[in-house]
């Protein structure tokens, strides 16, 4: 009778050992992820792997366009992760390669802050003014859905630096963008398509890089 008892109480302790074994487990696990995926990244080494993993360029410029870019490009501490682009594709899946380059986006590492930046340089003829933009922008990280967003580009001059209405003829953009110090390791890729007041596209642009 008594030895069923503490047979049974002992079983009871060796499930709670077992169940503290497992949560402990559980978190050295949730740490080991963590500590694995988020990392202060170097800017430097980011640019460096991202470099030896270039990706070939679909599409081409016209000549003095890319003047406007090919110089800026031509940076050690930089590295081309995507492109301003039209026409637009008209699926997500699809990639036109028989489309204008209109501008470039990068990865650079600020001197000052060693931190890295995302910029750009974009430069085309506008035949119209813009008075209103739509910006639908998607994120993904390791091919997971981190963005997927309906955005009024007029609303967010604080952020883009671009002040609505934008007047028609050449129009040259460029701007750069401080990212987190602690970044997730991982594939990003990020894609935008820019319509105008009347829902006609303005541009696309995508990106794409691993770090
Ligand atoms: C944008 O800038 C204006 C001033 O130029 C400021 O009043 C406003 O709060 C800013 N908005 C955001 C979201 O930072
Ligand atoms: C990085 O971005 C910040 C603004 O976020 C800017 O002040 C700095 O000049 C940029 N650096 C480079 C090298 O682009």
């Amino acid at each position: 009778m008594s030895s069923e008892k503490s047979e049974e109480t002992t079983e009871k302790k060796s499930w709670q050992i077992r169940k503290k074994h497992i949560i402990i487990a559980i978190i050295a696990l949730i740490v080991f992820y963590i500590g694995y995926k988020f990392y202060p990244v170097k800017g430097t080494d980011v640019i460096r792997k991202i470099s030896k993993n270039k990706k070939k360029v679909c599409g081409s410029a016209k000549g003095e366009n890319q003047m406007y870019w090919k110089k800026w490009l031509n940076d050690p501490n930089k590295v081309e992760i995507g492109d301003v682009f039209r026409p637009c594709p008209s699926s997500n899946q699809e990639v036109i390669c028989d489309r204008e380059i209109l501008g470039k986006i990068a990865l650079v590492v600020d001197q000052e802050t060693e931190r890295l930046n995302v910029t750009y340089r974009a430069k085309t003829e506008l035949e119209y003014d813009i008075t209103k933009a739509g910006i639908h922008l998607k994120v993904t990280i390791d091919g997971l859905s981190a963005v997927d967003k309906q955005l009024e580009m007029c609303k967010m001059s604080n952020l883009t630096h671009i002040s609505c209405p934008v007047r028609k003829g050449l129009l040259k953009l460029h701007d750069s963008f401080a990212l987190p110090k602690l970044l997730m390791k991982g594939s990003y890729s990020a894609e935008a398509r820019l319509t105008n007041q009347h829902g006609d596209d303005i541009a696309c642009l995508n990106v794409q890089f691993d770090i």
